[in-house]
């Protein structure tokens, strides 16, 4: 008997999940049974965490102690900089960086508690990206500071500047909002790692190397791209007409599970315009979402039968741009918070496990027959 074949496995469902809960046709996104829009707005990143990890919200003091539990992990270590030193002189990307930073990330740990690690690697991630991004300034690190919160520490890292209670509320509602969206490639990396019995960081680098990818994670540094080449040209339809008739795709567009507009950019959508519609730049935000408008209407008429629509990606750009997040770090910006869902999978995988190993069909040469080196 021959196994069906999915390829990309769509359609195909590997393991039960209590932690989020996504409809695809209907444009529906919820986190442990929370509207996605309820909670992005309402919640501080530790809150989210907390809630994807325990089922439940915190009581303040739980909110507290974990809020303190993350800040107190929040160092990396000598080593760790000397690494982000040198991927920075380098100019390696920064998923290149946060990658090896996290492979280093349990270096000198040497008892073994499980609560621990998950809090550490979703605690060093910031503090690796901003000593990343400062070397890349040819500046010294900033020491994180515990009297901050994990979305507010993350931005005076990468400045050495208190950020506004406004740049905080629109990170924290974009962290919350991509934290955790079912079995996502990353995800699923994740998962695979510890189906095998391995460890949480290897699976937390792993995922890290699989969001990198512009089909997944590494979409929204292009998107603003695109949509500052338009705002200066001022023809979207050109753009998105030659991007389609070269066979290209649309950055920001289409989505594996979505048949409908992503969820997501409703919510980061809200959140960006009041970076841009209050004293920021409207024209460009109008312009944004006028491209939205265009591209969304030639894509229909590009593709009829697949119903190609927003994705969170398109307006992660413009949040994150209003936020003042530089475009090189928008994916490790992603994967700061997307950690959060890693964690939380490979523990439930870890709590039901059955090894993920599909199979292949095979589909090469057979029936050869050897030929000795020297007679080839
Ligand atoms: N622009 C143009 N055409 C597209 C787009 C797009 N954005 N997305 C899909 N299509 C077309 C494909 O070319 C394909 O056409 P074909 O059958 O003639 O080859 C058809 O739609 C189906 O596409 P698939 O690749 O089979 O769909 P899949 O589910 O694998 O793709 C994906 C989902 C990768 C997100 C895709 O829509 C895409 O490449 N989008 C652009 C990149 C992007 O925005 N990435 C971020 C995704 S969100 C996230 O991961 C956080």
């Amino acid at each position: 008997m021959t196994d069906s074949l999915n390829p990309g496995l769509e359609g195909v469902a590997v393991a039960e999940t209590r932690l989020s809960q996504i409809n695809g046709g209907q444009g529906n996104l919820a986190i442990r049974g929370f509207p996605i829009d309820e909670l992005a707005g309402n919640a501080r990143y530790e809150e989210t965490v907390f809630l994807l990890l325990n089922g439940r919200l915190p009581t303040s003091t739980e909110y507290a102690d974990f809020r303190d539990e993350l800040s107190s992990h929040r160092q990396i270590s000598e080593e760790v900089q000397a690494v982000l030193r040198r991927a920075a002189r380098e100019e390696k990307p920064a998923m290149d960086a946060l990658r090896m930073g996290v492979a280093a990330a349990n270096l000198g740990v040497t008892e073994q508690d499980q609560g621990e690690d998950v809090r550490r690697v979703i605690a060093v991630f910031p503090t690796i990206v901003a000593t990343y991004w400062r070397y890349r300034q040819g500046k010294e690190p900033v020491t994180p500071r515990d009297d901050l919160g994990h979305t507010a520490n993350y931005l005076y890292m990468l400045t050495g500047e208190e950020p506004s209670e406004a740049q905080v509320a629109g990170l924290e509602t974009y962290l919350n909002t991509v934290a955790d969206h079912g079995l996502n490639a990353s995800t699923f990396s994740a998962r695979v790692v510890v189906s095998t019995g391995s460890d949480l960081v290897s699976a937390v680098t792993a995922a890290v190397g699989t969001l990198k990818g512009p089909l997944h994670g590494g979409a929204p540094g292009p998107v603003l791209e695109m949509l500052r080449e338009v705002y200066e040209t001022g023809d979207a339809e050109r753009y998105v007409r030659e991007t389609l008739d070269a066979g290209e795709r649309l950055m920001g567009f289409g989505h594996r599970v979505y048949r409908a507009r992503d969820p997501r950019a409703a919510v980061l959508e809200s959140a960006a315009k009041r970076f841009y519609i209050d004293g920021g730049d409207a024209d460009f935000f109008d312009a944004a979402q006028e491209f939205e408008d265009i591209a969304t209407d030639l894509l229909s008429e590009h593709m009829p039968d697949r119903q190609l629509e927003t994705n969170v990606e398109f307006y992660t750009a413009i949040l994150l741009d209003g936020v003042g997040i530089p475009k090189d770090l928008f994916t490790a910006t992603f994967a700061i918070s997307r950690v959060g869902g890693w964690t939380a999978h490979a523990l439930e995988q870890m709590d039901d496990n059955r090894l993920i190993r599909p199979s292949s069909h095979y589909v090469g040469d057979t029936q050869r027959s050897w030929t000795p080196v020297a007679e080839r």
